[in-house]
């Protein structure tokens, strides 16, 4: 089982690494709020990087955040840069588990993940680029379950409501699903279930902050190296039972949720299927088929979504287009990505909502017979997502690790929220900090 205890050479739960970034400054303020959540009661924890000054700041602004006199005494200071190896070493040697805030990912988050495997602490991250993700998962899953450590990835907003949503859409489904499913020699259980929809509807008030566009900008540049990446995996196609999700178009009106909708472009279907796929492998259970779409609105909105997207994709091919995007996110991306990011009062009045639209088959029907007969719908709804939801997750993700070993995966490894939380209870704790997973019996659309 994996080391969970914090001794004397390894005196913190938690490191925050990148505290001093604009989504790191609230990961310490959560973590800050949820102390008595720590195994007995208590969390010991620092936050780490490179300038001591900033993270001073960060530790008098998060004390003024929450009305605490000082977090100064109870909190340690580590310097750590990810240019300097040693001092990446030396931190993660500290640490039972370090919260990596430090992106974009593709730049700075290898050297991160491996001096953690190489002492022996868990690592999580908030990355949405696949190719990173990828990518850590072919390098270090097998040094990762030498040296008994968990990597998870994507512990944020992208993609714990995706991921965990779909598991929970399955496990709701009782009742419905069970059928046997003869497959060469194995006989096993299978729980069908296709998830025809997906929606995401976020009244935003606000924007998201600059280094999650860099993020996606030099992510979309790169998008033709994640194919020959997959390859190298050399996965077979994952089992279908039953009917075969039809993929919905580029644009498409969705009665469902009566609005223009478009395939979602984030890293959710990646980190989703991941997850499938081990389900597959380590559970030897029938994957949810998932396909991931978006709300965008009326035709207004398209219209400029459209010009955006035509603009961004002719840009972000050329180095000097790539410039320009970074130089100027609010004008290129019509407001959504500011230098600033969003303020306190903005993300107050923002929330995002997930719909799950899930088909399934009746314990009388035989999914190679016909069409699914069951149905499911469930929500998973929270506070703003990039800066209250994203905190929220990787620190209830850090906690589930430090409080529930003994229902994580038995050996350590590269692995995605749905596969190393899918026995714990990270949805409760997560319904208790205000992500909600929900189930809807009926089918009527979302307002
Ligand atoms: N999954 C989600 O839903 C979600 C939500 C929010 C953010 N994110 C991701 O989180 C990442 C950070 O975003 P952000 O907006 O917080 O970016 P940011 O404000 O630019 O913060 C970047 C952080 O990285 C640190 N850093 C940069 N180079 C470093 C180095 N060589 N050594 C040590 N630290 C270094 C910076 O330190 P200095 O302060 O010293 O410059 C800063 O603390 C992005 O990848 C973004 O996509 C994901």
């Amino acid at each position: 089982m994996a080391c969970v205890e914090t001794s004397s050479s390894r005196p913190y739960h938690l490191v925050v690494f990148g505290a001093s970034g604009f989504t790191g400054q609230f990961v310490v303020e959560e973590v800050a709020r949820t102390v008595s959540e720590g195994p007995k009661g208590n969390l010991k924890w620092a936050v780490a990087g490179r300038s001591r000054q900033k993270l001073e700041k960060v530790l008098e602004q998060a004390a003024g955040a929450l009305s605490k006199p000082e977090l100064r005494t109870e909190v340690d200071i580590i310097v750590a840069d990810v240019g300097e190896p040693d001092s990446l070493a030396a931190m993660c040697k500290q640490a039972v588990i370090v919260l990596n805030c430090v992106g974009p990912y593709r730049f700075y988050g290898e050297p991160v993940v491996k001096a953690c495997v190489e002492n022996g602490a868990h690592h999580i991250d908030l990355c949405g680029e696949p190719q990173f993700l990828e990518g850590m998962q072919l390098n270090y899953d097998s040094q990762a379950a030498e040296k008994g450590v968990y990597i998870v990835g994507s512990c944020g907003f992208d993609s714990i409501p995706a991921d965990m949503g779909v598991l929970y859409t399955r496990d709701q489904f009782k009742g419905i699903i069970i059928s046997t499913c003869s497959k060469k020699e194995n006989l096993f259980f299978t729980k069908t279930l296709i998830l025809i929809y997906i929606y995401m509807k976020s009244t935003f008030g606000g924007c998201i902050h600059d280094g999650t566009w860099q993020s996606a900008v030099y992510g979309f540049a790169d998008s033709q190296k994640l194919q020959s990446l997959r390859r190298k995996f050399n996965h077979k196609p994952l089992p279908v039972v039953g009917s075969k999700l039809k993929r919905r178009g580029a644009l498409f009106y969705s009665n469902e949720i009566q609005q223009y909708t478009v395939p979602f472009m984030g890293s959710d279907p990646s980190v989703v299927k991941r997850t499938q796929r081990f389900v597959v492998e380590e559970h030897q259970a029938t994957p949810v088929q998932y396909g991931a779409y978006a709300g965008v609105g009326g035709i207004g909105n398209i219209i400029k979504m459209m010009f955006a997207g035509i603009m961004f994709w002719f840009l972000v091919k050329f180095s000097f287009g790539r410039n320009l995007l970074i130089k100027y996110p609010e004008f290129f991306s019509f407001g959504l990505f500011s230098k600033a990011g969003p303020t306190r009062k903005q993300m107050e009045g923002s929330s995002f909502q997930f719909a799950f639209y899930g088909e399934g088959y009746t314990e009388e029907q035989d999914p190679s017979q016909g069409k699914p007969n069951g149905k499911i719908r469930t929500l998973v709804q929270g506070p703003e997502c990039g800066y209250v939801a994203t905190p929220i997750a990787m620190v209830q993700a850090a906690l589930t690790i430090l409080n529930e070993s003994t229902a994580l995966p038995k050996k350590g490894g590269v692995y995605t929220p749905g596969a190393v939380f899918a026995k714990t209870t990270l949805i409760d704790r997560l319904n208790k900090h205000g992500i909600q997973f929900s189930q809807k019996n009926t089918q009527s659309g979302l307002r």
